[in-house]
């Protein structure tokens, strides 16, 4: 077990390069089960969530291999079962698409509920009723569902809810379902306009993808090919927050200005220098101080949840009082117990935060509730006066692979280290 240990005061300047999108990337590598021979996929993330995904595929007969540090050779002609090894997908909630990419596939499919990050219920029942309107049928027993279907059928599925992970498992689905499915109120993420795009590429027929209506004409069979994943926007916030708070210059190479676009406007009107370049974005701050801003969590192309812990621990050393609203996930404060440590003065009241600025942070021994939580108290670190230590380092290497490394290449005092014998992370 390793401890993240960081000394705050350096302004961070240079180039970051952005790494592939660990959302689009689980997305797409899911769709590609229902393609038969060597899929070409570059610019895969070597995160925990894609190695444990491939590890599930590799004891299922899928042959993946990474021809460069990036690119991954996906052949799924092997395929040989339905039965995911339940252990493994309870420890993410991607896998959970195998289900309708399975029963595709194979007319059946055993996939237990999934696992992901504990920011809320996270429930799966849109997921199965939409799967249910294409012609699947369903049983839960201990915690598995086991799916059969003859084929997919085309339906017409309007979601209570624009989920991403909805719009991208019944997409799969009904790729290679007999008619057309039309899927009104999805999610407009990039990495759905992504995965659609992906699908297209080997034959599928998906039109509106980023819009909220989506029409998949069914087809019989999908063909390989090569493709990109997408640069990953929220390492890109990341970054772009670690530059602003730190009162830094860095150049954010390959990150796409306009999918980060609800992020960079509120950071704009914090006072925060933001220029779209040629090769990626410029974040700067050269003002002393950090406007409040008030904001609140909404389905793209609102202002993404997963940003909400990051934008925040910027905000706890603005210059006055700023109010966060989460409106996806009921339980995505809990790292605000861990920056009041640090001497944030956060107040919680139901599905608002109250951030009153403070002059400074102090660092302490801190716990990394979740991915994104565990990435703020980060990013809190490189201001804090005096050493932070972030524990439980497992959320935050399921979405950031450099982490570390990259922040010491933009000039931090951080470090990776293990886990004295005997000291244990308090719990949150
Ligand atoms: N929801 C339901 N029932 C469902 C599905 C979703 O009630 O069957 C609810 C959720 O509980 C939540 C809302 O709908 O309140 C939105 O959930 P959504 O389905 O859009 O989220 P997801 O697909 O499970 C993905 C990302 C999350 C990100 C959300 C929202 C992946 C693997 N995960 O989750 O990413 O927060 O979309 O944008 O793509 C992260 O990377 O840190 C992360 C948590």
């Amino acid at each position: 077990m390793e401890n993240i240990l960081v000394r705050g005061g350096k302004a961070l300047s240079g180039v970051v390069e952005i790494g592939g999108s660990k959302n689009d990337a689980l997305a797409i590598l899911v769709g590609a089960i229902l393609v038969p021979g060597v899929s070409v996929l570059h610019n895969i993330p070597a995160n925990t969530d894609i190695l444990n995904l491939l590890n599930i595929f590799r004891q299922m007969g899928v042959r993946a291999h990474f021809a460069t540090p990036t690119t991954l050779e996906l052949d799924a002609s092997a395929l040989s079962t339905s039965e995911t090894p339940h252990d493994l997908v309870r420890q993410m909630r991607a896998s959970f698409n195998l289900l309708g990419a399975l029963m595709a596939r194979f007319g059946h499919a055993e996939v237990a509920m999934p696992g992901g990050c504990n920011i809320g219920a996270r429930p799966v029942n849109f997921h199965i009723e939409g799967l249910r309107q294409l012609g699947g049928e369903f049983t839960l027993e201990h915690g598995v569902y086991y799916g059969r279907v003859d084929r997919f059928l085309g339906a017409n599925i309007n979601l209570e809810f624009p989920s991403a992970g909805t719009t991208q498992h019944l997409m799969i689905a009904a790729t290679l379902a007999m008619g057309t499915t039309t899927i009104e109120n999805c999610a407009a993420e990039p990495e759905v306009i992504n995965l659609a795009e992906f699908l297209n590429a080997c034959g599928a027929k998906i039109r509106g993808a980023g819009t909220p209506i989506i029409e998949i004409e069914g087809v019989k069979t999908l063909r390989p090919t090569e493709f990109a994943i997408l640069p990953d926007r929220m390492q890109a916030g990341t970054y772009a927050i670690a530059s602003a708070i730190s009162g830094g210059d860095v150049f954010l190479k390959r990150a796409v200005y306009e999918h980060c676009r609800p992020l960079f406007s509120k950071m704009l009107d914090a006072g925060i220098q933001i220029d779209a370049e040629t090769e990626g974005v410029r974040v700067r701050r050269s003002a002393n101080t950090i406007q409040p801003i008030d904001f609140k969590t909404m389905p793209h192309p609102g202002f993404p949840t997963d940003m909400q812990p990051i934008l925040a621990t910027m905000l706890t050393i603005g210059d006055g009082t700023s109010v966060i609203t989460e409106t996806i996930y009921e339980n995505r404060f809990r790292y605000t117990m861990e920056l009041a440590k640090m001497g944030a003065d956060i107040r919680i009241s139901g599905r608002n935060a109250i951030i009153t600025g403070v002059k400074r942070l102090s660092g302490a021994p801190v716990v990394s509730p979740d991915l994104r939580g565990g990435a703020a108290l980060v990013i809190a670190g490189l201001i804090a006066e005096g050493v932070t230590e972030v524990s439980d380092l497992r959320h935050i290497d399921r979405g950031y692979e450099n982490l570390v490394l990259n922040l010491q290449n933009l000039g931090a005092d951080i470090k990776r280290l293990p886990v004295k014998e005997g000291s244990k992370p308090c719990s949150v």
